[in-house]
């Protein structure tokens, strides 16, 4: 934590289970965002044809090690094997708290050497102890030494049929082919933002927590489809700002920059408000705000606002608030106008972070971007030009940069 916590507050986070293992899916249907494997799993354990080894390739975060404990539950439940586990029974509850002695989860780092692999063989000879599999849970399986997989394959070839294995791996890539071959692999995804928003305004309203989808939606952002990742944010910001947090307050927390001014920005941009930006950047830069960070989310939600421009809708993993600030400002825009800016805030990242005084490389970024001329979409131009080639019409106002406003281009 970045500072010290009040004392109130440092008891209420010594009786806290942080909230990734509180809300831990218990069922298949409670898992978010891997509505493909979860699908592919229950038709498997309903029609009998359950594989004897898989792999759980993805990210991290996203549900792996939550799949393959609800697996083996399915596989073990004493009213199964059943899509449905109960939940309830010996076998399901010691499989939820890891105490299980037909489920071992095993980390592959800490055990990887060619004996680990070995005892395991061996220990799967004999049948399970009370329940229907031996289940052997490997997580971070890409860890094992090349020893150690050749070990693995003789049982994978032929494991008896008592014995199921799951593997969980974060870098699919580093397994051999003849592992990897001989497993049935299902790739979990980041979770999308508005699933993830979704779950997010769930736990808080269960935990009793006022957030707006605002905030909730800088959590997502930040925890890039991974929702280990996004609880822990949501901890965090708990014991840094207790129950009702402000918009700012969570952005402080989580060393964002708050929404509200990234829009102000973006529409100074839009709207050529020169001062309000300067205005704007310099008390970001006083506040400490890294200005690469500023750039990085200003051309984000320029980049929300073309969407919205050419799409006629704001992108959905942003919060109602946000999708009606953003639509707003693409309406009074101009397509080519919000592409050229984008295209001179994302690039002015990279002059950034070289740049000896970022805030000076980020506002001349941002003025020079706001002073081209609008450029025209291409029909129009091509309709002047030949008007004048026929002699209608004196050129457009020859203003210097040609302030004309151009008819806006419509995608
Ligand atoms: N798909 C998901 N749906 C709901 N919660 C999830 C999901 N994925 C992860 N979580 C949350 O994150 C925690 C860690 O997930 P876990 O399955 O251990 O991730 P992984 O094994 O992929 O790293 C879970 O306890 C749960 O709170
Ligand atoms: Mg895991
Ligand atoms: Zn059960």
């Amino acid at each position: 934590m970045a500072f010290p916590l009040p004392l109130a507050l440092q008891a209420f986070a010594m009786s806290y289970t942080v909230l990734a293992r509180k809300y831990r899916p218990q069922a298949f249907e409670e898992m978010t965002g891997q509505e493909h494997v979860v699908r592919t799993i229950e038709n498997a354990i309903t029609l009998d044809r359950v594989a004897h080894a898989y792999l759980f390739a993805g990210p991290r975060g996203v549900g792996k090690t939550t799949a393959a404990r609800l697996l083996a539950r399915a596989l073990n439940c004493e009213k199964g094997p059943t899509a449905h586990p109960c939940g309830v029974c010996r076998a399901c509850t010691e499989i939820r708290d890891g105490t299980s002695v037909d489920v071992a989860e095993i980390d592959g780092a800490s055990n990887n050497g060619v004996e680990n692999v070995r005892e395991i063989r061996e220990n799967a000879k004999y049948l399970p102890q009370r329940d229907r599999y031996k289940i052997y849970i490997i997580d971070e399986v890409h860890m094992l030494s090349g020893a150690a997989f050749n070990a693995l394959l003789k049982t994978l070839e032929e494991p008896p049929g008592h014995v199921k294995f799951i593997f969980a791996t974060t870098e699919a890539h580093k397994l051999p082919d003849t592992i990897l071959s001989r497993c049935q692999r299902h790739n979990f995804r980041r979770i999308s933002a508005a699933a993830m928003l979704g779950r997010l305004k769930d736990i808080a309203s269960k935990e009793g927590i006022t957030v707006s989808d605002s905030s909730l939606s800088v959590l997502v952002r930040q925890s890039e489809g991974g929702m280990r990742d996004a609880l822990s944010l949501l901890d965090q910001v708990i014991a840094a700002c207790g129950l009702t947090p402000t918009d700012e307050q969570v952005a402080e927390a989580l060393g964002a920059i708050d929404r509200m001014v990234i829009h102000a920005c973006a529409q100074a941009l839009l709207t050529r408000d020169a001062k309000t930006l300067l205005v704007r950047t310099e008390e970001l830069f006083n506040r400490g705000v890294d200005m690469k960070k500023l750039a990085e989310e200003l051309a984000l939600h320029l980049r929300h606002v073309f969407v919205a421009k050419v799409t006629g809708n704001a992108p959905d993993e942003l919060a109602d608030a946000d999708r009606q600030a953003v639509t707003a400002l693409a309406r009074d825009a101009d397509a080519a106008q919000i592409a050229r800016l984008f295209d001179v805030v994302h690039t002015s990242v990279w002059d950034i972070n070289r740049a000896p005084q970022p805030r000076l490389a980020l506002e001349m970024a941002l003025l020079k971007g706001m002073h081209l001329a609008p450029a025209a979409a291409i029909p129009e131009l091509i309709a002047r030009v030949e008007k004048l080639a026929a002699g209608q019409g004196a050129p457009a106002a020859g203003a210097p940069g040609g302030r004309s406003a151009p008819a806006p281009f419509r995608a």
